[in-house]
């Protein structure tokens, strides 16, 4: 090994073993997270096999919901856990940052002080009025051209990457009505461009290695465990797959690396009340649908607890609870 390299390692190591012991505090105070590595199975309908256990969020998002109520879970129904002091001076970037979450995302960050990039294919009135934030635009997540352009674009390598930009075809799916075209469309947005992103940005040197974080906004949509649960009859096959894809991309990025002392998680963001959601507007009451301001925070609370120890997990961000694959 290198001399420079073993300094890096030693650098890398010296960290780990700082944020362990912080991370190692915080895992006493909440017992959540004690419970998330302990795995039990349990066989469910149709010969699927649905592991559970306390560290696991609920399938069934109604009963998930009305159970967070029946608890009165603070964690659920509140914000009152959520501190963005941690957010102050951190540089962070933001795909797809000039609506819905993203946008909360955004405007959320700025009120705490951090230094916020955006890339997106356009702007907004919304987001050109929020100080202070270097908006790119011109930025397809499924044109790497444009992806390079956007990144060559970010002047200082940024602490955190949120990889928020997603789509979901609105009609339904079904046999009779698969559209093989919107398919490819939806993996190529939600699975290959937080890789494009990803990659383009460590490539570049612009995400902290050691040290950063790289957020992947991915769905329960994509967890295959749970689909008998939520989609009994089948359905929205390009949707689900895309994010399936997005989760395995996110979770190989996660062993690659983390050597270079990089994190990287899968994030549910919860049910949130945006665009993409308006078809489910008859649902968004019953189901725990939330403004996407709450949505944000329950986000960037689960980035904060992002640690080489829960590298490459895939997390409910309404519970702090792990989804499995
Ligand atoms: N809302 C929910 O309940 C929910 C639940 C689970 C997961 N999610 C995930 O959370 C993320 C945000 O969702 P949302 O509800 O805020 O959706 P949204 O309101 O539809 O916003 C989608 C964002 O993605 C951007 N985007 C789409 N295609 C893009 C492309 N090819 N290149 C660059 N940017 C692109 C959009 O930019 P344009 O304005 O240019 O289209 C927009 O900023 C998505 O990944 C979504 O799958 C949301």
């Amino acid at each position: 090994m290198s001399a420079s390299l073993a300094a890096r390692s030693a650098n890398f190591l010296a960290a780990r073993s700082v944020r362990t012991v912080v991370r190692k505090q915080a895992v006493a105070k909440t017992a959540v997270y004690s419970t998330r590595r302990t795995l039990t199975v349990s066989t469910r309908a149709m010969g699927a096999k649905i592991p559970e256990g306390d560290h696991f969020t609920m399938a069934d998002q109604p009963a998930r919901f009305a159970k967070g109520k029946a608890d009165n879970n603070s964690r659920m129904l509140t914000t009152d856990y959520y501190d963005g002091t941690f957010l102050k001076g951190q540089r962070v970037l933001v795909t797809g940052g000039n609506r819905g979450i993203g946008l909360a995302l955004v405007e959320e960050l700025v009120d705490c002080g951090a230094d916020v990039v955006v890339m997106g294919r356009g702007s907004s009135d919304e987001l050109d009025a929020l100080e202070g934030v270097q908006v790119i635009t011109g930025c397809d997540v499924t044109d790497t051209k444009s992806v390079e352009a956007a990144v060559a674009k970010v002047t200082e390598p940024v602490d955190i990457l949120i990889n928020n930009a997603g789509y979901f075809y609105e009609p339904l799916e079904t046999i009779t009505s698969m559209n093989f075209d919107e398919e490819l469309k939806m993996i190529d947005i939600c699975a290959v461009g937080p890789l494009r992103v990803s990659s383009l940005m460590f490539n570049a040197g612009k995400i902290k290695a050691p040290g950063g974080k790289i957020a992947m906004i991915t769905s329960q949509g994509g967890s295959v465990a749970w689909r008998v649960v939520q989609n009994p009859t089948g359905h929205d096959y390009g949707h689900h797959m895309s994010k399936s894809a997005a989760n395995m991309g996110g979770v190989l990025l996660a062993q690659e690396l983390a050597p270079k002392g990089v994190c990287v998680q899968m994030l549910h963001p919860g049910f949130n009340k945006t665009g993409m959601t308006k078809k489910y507007e008859k649902i968004w009451e019953v189901e725990g649908a939330v403004d996407a301001s709450m949505g944000a925070k329950r986000v960037l609370h689960e980035v904060k607890l992002m640690s080489p120890e829960y590298n490459g997990l895939f997390i409910n961000c309404e519970d702090g609870l792990q989804i499995p694959w």
